[in-house]
């Protein structure tokens, strides 16, 4: 029987360049589509995926997060005292209880499979998820749930696989196939942002990934690699070659990459666009808006 995931660690110790100058002073997980910050997003994803242990990986500057997730009496009381119970109700829901969430430090941005092999000691010798907040799916049944599934079934490492245009390819880690098994593709081999001449396929991997105590290990020796930076992506190429047991889930769902600007702005139309309380307005709003645009080209 396979261990059942109750950890993720949340990378989130990045110097986010791509948000300046927001992130001079803000976390970039703590950036809001419509109301709700990155970071909320992939908590309850994770929580309804049945994690329990919320492992954050921080840098210096991230202490926003930490207060995000805090309790707030005096924002508690003066909601209580105004009656104004479904707001209450909402502030409850981000905080999280004692004890759920723990913080390690990455003290350099020495690369995402650095980042993740901070948590070690925390995770111990059991598969763990990995979650980029930069990622948001919009799923009908969460993405890392499906994944779960998947992970019950084979036992083995699962990343979240995607097409992407080829000319996107190279900014990617990208999935060599070896077979198709319904939505599921088992891999004999990955490469982390490959010059297009060497990409294996344009299935890409992106910020969800279930791993097995093997890729921690792997992790502990790994020399940098893309960028000069310590990638998840040869540990799990590693993992490949030791154990053979790493399968690509294509998932269902739509993800948005909120780590760029024109993912982000995406993402805030297609979430105003979900949300009832605003949809008509804002939908009226775009329909003008794009007339008066295809008017003046
Ligand atoms: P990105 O490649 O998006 O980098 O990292 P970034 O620093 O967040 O953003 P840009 O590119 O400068 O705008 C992907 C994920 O890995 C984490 C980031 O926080 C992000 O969630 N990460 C990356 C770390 O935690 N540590 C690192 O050393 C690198």
């Amino acid at each position: 029987m396979t261990r059942k995931v109750t950890k993720a660690i949340f990378p989130v110790a990045g110097l986010g360049t791509r948000f300046l100058p927001a992130t001079k002073s803000i976390p970039k997980e703590i950036l809001c589509l419509v109301d709700r910050p990155l970071i909320q997003y992939a908590i309850d994803e994770a929580r309804e995926a049945g994690i329990e242990e919320y492992i954050f990986v921080t840098s210096r500057g991230k202490g926003a997060l930490e207060d995000y997730f805090d309790g707030a009496p005096q924002l508690e009381r003066a909601l209580e005292e105004k009656g104004k119970l479904d707001l209450l109700k909402v502030l409850n829901h981000s905080t999280m209880g004692s004890g759920e969430i723990a913080y390690v430090r990455q003290r350099d941005a020495l690369g995402l499979g650095h980042a993740v092999l901070c948590a070690d000691r925390l995770v111990g010798n059991e598969p763990f998820a990995v979650i980029l907040t930069d990622d948001v799916i919009d799923a009908e049944k969460p993405c890392l749930k499906q994944m779960m599934d998947a992970h019950e079934e084979t036992g083995g490492n699962i990343v979240a696989a995607m097409e992407v245009p080829p000319s996107k390819a190279s900014a990617y880690g990208l999935l060599d196939v070896k077979d198709n098994i319904g939505p599921l593709v088992s891999v004999k081999g990955m490469v982390e942002k490959p010059k297009p001449e060497d990409a294996p396929s344009n299935l890409a991997v992106i910020g969800r990934y279930i791993l097995t105590p093997g890729v921690m290990n792997n992790l502990r020796t790994q020399a940098p690699g893309a960028g000069g930076e310590i990638q998840l992506t040869d540990a799990i190429a590693k993992e490949i070659k030791k154990s053979d047991n790493v399968y690509g889930l294509r998932f269902d769902g739509q993800r948005y990459d909120c780590g760029s600007k024109a993912g982000f702005l995406q993402a805030t139309v297609a979430f105003g666009l979900a949300r009832g309380d605003l949809r008509d307005e804002f939908l009226e709003y775009l329909i003008e808006m794009l007339e008066t645009q295809k008017a003046a080209q």
